[in-house]
């Protein structure tokens, strides 16, 4: 039977992405059941340079994609597509974690099944965030793959494939500690135009990316203390700046940061 690790890469590949999450989900159930083994081969498999997608799927520039007028029925299907694409990155993004860097040397032997239990529950639940916005995205009778999609949060994994706390840095606790700062008034706007079972998912989300953002700052200290670094936020700094300085701006969600310990002292007074 296949390893968890095979079996992460595997999903990665996966075109579809209604399949892709369903089978995220099992594997992450399979793997809490003691059902897998995390590594049946020497090394590890090699994760794809690019995830599976749809072949009709349409990729198209940042600018292009559809407007996200929230006041009108189209611009909140074009946003929740929007995000909807950005979950199914984070689950192709969490499998990649596995795969990449389960075997990192800067993952301590005997924290490796930590590292796995958390970031295959990251893959869990961001296949459980594409479920659901996709079912929303169907109520309002659309579907994930209706609009075009950018490419911009691949790259961002692409290039930090070649080190883990460059990619813990931008993708948990750059690119998804955004997402904490621009989804409360997201969440407002949708209840204020009446559209409260969009507001519902996004909440769900919102507290469950939490935790996300919290996992990435306590193994970037892992592997922080593990490199010699004694400063994490020094650390974090000069990694944004080495991979993707325009990235870190505010207005920032202090408050849901904090609860995630992702203090100030690492994204105040950056100068990219
Ligand atoms: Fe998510
Ligand atoms: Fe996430």
């Amino acid at each position: 039977m296949p390893d968890l690790l095979h079996r992460a890469v595997a999903l990665m590949r996966t075109t579809d992405p209604v399949q892709k999450a369903a089978q995220t989900q099992n594997l992450a159930e399979q793997w809490r059941g003691g059902q897998l083994a995390l590594l049946n081969t020497p090394t590890p498999p090699t994760p794809p340079h690019e995830p599976g997608r749809p072949a009709d799927l349409q990729i198209v520039m940042p600018g292009a994609v559809p407007k996200r007028r929230i006041g009108t029925p189209q611009g909140r299907i074009a946003l929740l597509h929007a995000i909807a694409h950005i979950e199914l990155n984070a689950i192709d993004l969490a499998l990649d974690m596995l795969a990449r860097f389960a075997f990192d040397p800067a993952i301590a032997a005997n924290d490796r099944s930590d590292f796995v239990d958390d970031w295959i529950s990251v893959a869990d639940d961001e296949a459980r965030h594409f479920t659901m916005l996709n079912a929303r995205l169907q109520q309002l009778d659309s579907h994930y793959g209706a609009h075009g999609v950018h490419h911009g949060l691949w790259e961002a994994a692409q290039n930090t494939a070649d080190d883990l706390a460059a990619r813990l840095a931008v993708a948990p606790m750059l690119l998804e500690a955004r997402g904490l700062d621009v989804t409360p008034p997201m969440i407002e706007k949708l209840i204020s135009v009446g559209d409260k079972q969009s507001a519902g998912v996004l909440k769900v989300i919102f507290e469950d990316e939490i935790g996300h953002v919290a996992k990435g700052v306590h193994w970037f200290g892992k592997v922080c203390a593990a490199q010699g670094f004694g400063s994490p936020q020094e650390r974090f700094q000069a990694l944004i700046r080495e991979r993707l300085p325009a990235g870190l701006r505010g207005p920032y969600n202090h408050e849901a940061r904090e609860r995630a310990g992702l203090g100030g002292d690492y994204y105040q007074n950056f100068n990219a």
